[in-house]
């Protein structure tokens, strides 16, 4: 089982969002997804009790032992964490268990800059474990291009965490999807959330055969 982490201490950046869109499309492709939350605010587990089909399978862990309970479970492709900031331990722990890690910005100076929290614990994870961990640029705004000041923030951090080239926009189709429990891609198959969703799951997959092999 591989183990991807959407984490960021800071709120709002969209990790329930892109998580519960991951388990999707997991499960999409027939594999067993395993939707963690970490977060006592349990976004993604209201999401799999909205969703009707019983394809994802979710549970909540708060406490900071995620790195280790994950260990025990069997049956399952991929586990998906999604995890928040409140209590740095299970933050920790969070970060810990991950086979690639994904940190969700938006793409202000102010969001790039308040991601350094988060690096400062995945260097501290890194000196027990080689955690991969990139950023995505999540919320950006149609039609424009990413600024040269946030291009210039997110530089201050590329020896930690690099840039994925998949990036995710601004869509009416990721807030309205989770009131039905769907992923944008069975919410609208044809919509441009759903192509970037989809893309963004293909280039975490290459990521994830890449790292096998070293
Ligand atoms: N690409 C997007 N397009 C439109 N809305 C989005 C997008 N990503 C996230 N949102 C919206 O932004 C808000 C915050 O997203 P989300 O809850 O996923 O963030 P979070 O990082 O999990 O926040 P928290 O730290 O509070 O758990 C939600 O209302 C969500 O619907
Ligand atoms: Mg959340």
């Amino acid at each position: 089982m591989k183990i991807i982490g959407f984490v960021n201490s800071k709120g709002g950046v969209g990790k329930s969002t892109i998580a519960s869109n991951i388990a999707v499309e997991v499960a999409i492709e027939g594999l067993k997804p395993l939707l963690i939350d970490s977060d006592v605010q349990g976004s993604s587990t209201a999401f799999r009790a909205t969703r009707e089909l019983d394809d994802i399978k979710a549970i909540s862990i708060t406490t900071p032992t995620i790195h280790k309970d994950l260990q025990g479970f069997n049956g399952f492709d991929m586990a998906i964490i999604d995890a928040g900031g409140r209590d740095t331990a299970v933050f920790r722990s969070a970060i810990m268990a991950c086979d690639l890690l994904i940190i969700p910005t938006n793409p202000s100076q102010y969001d790039i800059w308040a991601c350094g929290d988060c690096i400062q614990v995945l260097k501290e994870a890194r000196s027990y474990k080689d955690i991969p961990a990139y950023f995505v640029l999540n919320q950006l705004i149609p039609n424009t291009i990413v600024s040269k000041e946030a291009t210039e923030a997110l530089n201050e951090f590329s020896g930690d965490v690099r840039l994925l080239t998949s990036t995710l926009t601004s869509r009416v189709a990721f807030k309205n999807s989770v009131a039905y429990g769907k992923g944008v891609s069975e919410y609208e198959p044809e919509g441009k959330a759903s192509v970037e969703i989809k893309n963004l799951y293909k280039e975490m997959k290459e990521l994830l055969n890449e790292n096998k092999e070293t």
